[in-house]
């Protein structure tokens, strides 16, 4: 099984890169809900000059292109050659990306400073092995952030779990694609079994999800304003307990 999921990954390419590189051409509303997440995870990581950082599945570099503007150095790994191809075309020179798997890290113990990952650990067959991989190449101190979506929220629960289930039933779609949803309760569990005490927990709101350029009825004037709300809702307790994703800080101790 884990051979079929590598190949998929490698092979079939499940994410195309376009899709998770920067809007560039997204509306306002696009816009906002890209800077939130980038201003979450730069809030909860804190980059520095002075830090090494891995973007752990890195993708098409959305969050390293923005948080390398803090000066710090940052490399990327990807199991996918086709987001390593566009991250080397498009992004800054000083982003180093590399293909690996998070399962085994081509690192030395202890280097780096801090490490993201993005919507990737629900991706990923055995989450507690790269748990224990971002343990061994972070040093003593150091911090992980985590963001993946969230099982709590009632849409992924009641209305897109059920979809996927039939969509799988219905069109007999072969793939190996994982999508496990989990509970910020649940990563936290996992990060402090592994030697790393759970600091901070947010959350935000489903707007990232919305493909709001194809509807040309959210007027950016009525709703970003709703948008922002809903975002600073779920951000506190204990809403951030139910937001789209869960944003979890651990500190290696
Ligand atoms: C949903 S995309 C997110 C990309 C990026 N972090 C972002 O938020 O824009 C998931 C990424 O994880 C990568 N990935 C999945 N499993 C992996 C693994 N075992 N090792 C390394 N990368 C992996 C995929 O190739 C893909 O680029």
């Amino acid at each position: 099984m884990l051979k079929q999921v590598h190949k998929f990954y490698k092979e079939e390419e499940p994410f195309k890169p376009e899709v998770w590189a920067a809007d560039k051409k997204g509306t306002k509303i696009n816009s906002y809900s890209e800077k939130r997440q980038i201003d979450l995870i730069r809030e909860m990581l804190l980059p520095g000059k002075e830090d090494l950082i891995l973007d752990a599945g890195c993708g098409a570099g959305k969050f390293a292109q923005s948080l390398l503007t803090f000066g710090s150095k940052i490399v990327g790994v990807d199991i996918s050659f086709q987001m390593l191809k566009y991250c080397a075309k498009n992004l800054l020179k000083s982003f180093k990306s590399i293909n690996a798997d998070l399962n085994k890290l081509p690192f030395k113990d202890n280097i780096f400073d801090k490490i993201y990952s993005v919507g990737v650990l629900m991706h990923v067959e055995d989450v507690d092995l790269v748990i224990k991989e971002f343990r061994r190449v972070l040093k003593k101190g150091g911090s992980v952030v985590i963001v993946n979506n969230n099982l709590l929220l009632f849409y992924f629960s009641l209305f897109y779990l059920p979809l996927l289930f039939l969509r799988k039933i219905i069109f007999f779609r072969k793939t190996y694609e994982i999508i496990r949803y989990r509970s910020p309760f649940w990563y936290k569990r996992l990060l402090e079994k592994n030697g790393m005490k759970v600091k901070e927990i947010r959350g935000d709101s489903f707007i990232a999800t919305l493909k709001i350029k194809k509807i040309k009825f959210f007027p950016p004037q009525v709703f970003l304003p709703f948008f922002k709300w809903v975002d600073r809702l779920v951000d506190v307790k204990p809403f951030k307990y139910f937001s789209f994703n869960n944003f979890l800080k651990g500190i290696k101790e």
